[in-house]
């Protein structure tokens, strides 16, 4: 039985059962292989899409339970989201598995709280871990985002 969820603005039907994590069925059965796999239990990020804007752990959200919500991944954000921009200009990614989630938490911290301070950006993150400890860089490009997207407010 297909069942219909709403990915990157697109209504979508997907096959697989209503069990499955969504985790699976981007990767796997629609091919958005830019959400990536760490854990599997909630514990790493790496995993992280919007749902409904909210930063959610797409490892343990079975499809059921998202039909009708709009999902968002690192594919919808479409690569010059200002967030991606500050990342790049902060070479962020070192081996990069983590980033997809970092910047999936990232733009929800942003939506949620424009200019984060470094204890909101720490409270936000502290679920994505990342092995090369770019811990730092993510933070200041965050911040390097929140200013431009208050520079552009005042334009
Ligand atoms: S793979 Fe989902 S939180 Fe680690
Ligand atoms: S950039 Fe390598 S795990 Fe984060």
């Amino acid at each position: 039985m297909a069942l219909a969820l709403n990915i990157n603005g697109k209504p979508t039907q997907v096959s697989a059962s209503p069990d499955t994590p969504l985790l699976w069925v981007l990767r796997d059965e629609l091919l958005l292989t830019g959400t990536k796999y760490g854990c599997g239990i909630a514990q790493c990020g790496a995993c992280t899409v919007h749902v409904n804007g909210e930063a959610t752990r797409s490892c343990v959200t079975p499809i059921s339970a998202v039909a009708g919500a709009k999902i968002t991944t690192i594919e919808g954000l479409g690569g010059d989201h200002p967030i991606q921009t500050a990342w790049t200009s902060r070479d962020v990614p070192q081996c990069g598995y983590c980033q997809s989630g970092q910047i999936m938490s990232a733009t929800a911290l942003l939506a949620a709280k424009p200019k984060p301070t470094d204890a909101d950006i720490d409270a936000a993150m502290s679920g994505n871990i990342c092995r090369c400890g770019a811990y730092q860089r993510i933070r200041a490009a965050i911040h390097d985002a929140a200013n431009g997207q208050l520079e552009a407010q005042k334009a």
